[in-house]
């Protein structure tokens, strides 16, 4: 049989993650545990888990859960300032976890050699071309750009600003993945033509049939259109939060009010920077669970990409993934 175009682009990204398709999910903490990553690379995708604020005993219990699920290979997505990283890292190593992406900031001294060391390939996000770059030079196997019409925390920069800049320069000797808006195949085509080894999409999979979001959570999601998934805004310049792209509700007034509470303690001495930017990381992994499991679409945090309006019901990864690689057979055939 000749391999789709599709295919034959996506042939790097193919032989790095072992999987059959390039297609990766990327980790969505509460969203990405055993039943989501295991289907998504049962179906021939690249599924990924989210540690997020996991203790070393649950990524533990999480990893083995998951290989019991399915025998493919998916990675885990490690939060660079989790501060048990060190730990985290040593139970991906004893799983002999084959690839492991860092993100949520620069990787700490140490880190990725760390990860090397077991044998494993490691995955960087990187915001600017010249940090990518160094990061590859220091060991980094792979890069992920992604940009900020994605769901979670974002860079300012547009996934096609940053293809345009990051691709022409590193995709003939390295291995990039793009990610952030992409909710068809035809953009999937878009990106591998211009050199991108493979995709990685979240708000796509988040309402799979196979994703333990709750229900309410996931009707949430049909509902919206892309102008709903809203950039949070900063409220005190003095205190740097990194930007949470979510459906806007209630939750989007509470984090309003929650940094302001911060900012206060920053001024009454309280607490020091690190701690304040913590505290608001913790506001939001409990957002997010409220919203996920909980099904609290009120208060919680609905994290959503702008690529939600093309969310419209529930369907199976396997129908998702086949579909989007429809799509992009179809743009190619239509070139
Ligand atoms: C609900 C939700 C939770 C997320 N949590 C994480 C996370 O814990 N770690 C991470 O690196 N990225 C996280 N992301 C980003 C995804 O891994 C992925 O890169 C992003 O969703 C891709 O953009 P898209 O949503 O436009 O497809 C999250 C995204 C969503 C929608």
């Amino acid at each position: 049989m000749t391999k789709s175009k599709t295919h034959a682009l996506m042939q790097r990204g193919i032989e790095f993650l072992g999987s059959e398709h390039a297609i990766l999910c990327g980790a969505m903490s509460w969203v990405s545990e055993r039943n989501l990553v295991a289907a998504i690379s049962n179906a021939g995708g690249f599924g990924v888990i989210a540690c997020g604020a996991m203790t070393a005993e649950l990524l533990d219990a999480e990893i083995a859960a998951t290989k019991a699920l399915t025998s493919k290979p998916f990675g885990v997505n490690l939060i660079t300032m989790h501060p048990d990283l060190t730990d985290l890292i040593a139970v991906c190593a004893r799983h002999q976890v084959g690839h492991v992406v860092l993100a949520g900031g620069i990787p700490p001294k140490g880190s990725v050699e760390a990860i090397k060391q077991f044998g494993a390939k490691v995955l960087v996000f990187a915001p600017t071309l010249a940090l990518a770059k160094r990061l590859l030079r220091s060991g980094a196997d792979a890069l992920v750009i992604e940009g900020s019409e994605a769901g979670g925390h974002i860079g300012p920069v547009a996934t096609s600003v940053l293809a345009q800049e990051f691709l022409p320069e590193l995709a003939e000797d390295h291995v990039v993945f793009v990610a952030g808006g992409i909710g068809r195949g035809d953009m999937i085509a878009a990106y591998l033509e211009m050199g991108a080894s493979g995709v990685q999409l979240g708000t796509r999979f988040a309402c799979a049939t196979e994703s333990i979001a709750h229900p309410a959570f996931k009707q949430a999601f049909f509902r919206a259109n892309a102008r709903d998934a809203e950039a949070s805004v900063q409220v005190d310049p003095r205190l740097p939060v990194i930007p949470v792209r979510a459906l806007k509700n209630k939750g989007t007034e509470l984090f309003t009010q929650r940094q302001r509470e911060v900012a206060q303690l920053l001024d009454e001495g309280k607490v020091e920077m690190d701690e304040a930017q913590l505290e608001i990381e913790k506001f939001w992994a409990g957002a997010l669970r409220r919203a996920v499991i909980e099904g609290d679409v009120e208060n919680g945090s609905l994290m959503a990409g702008q690529s939600v309006g093309m969310v419209t019901s529930e369907q199976p990864v396997a129908e998702i993934i086949a579909e989007l690689l429809a799509q992009s057979e179809a743009a190619f055939a239509a070139r």
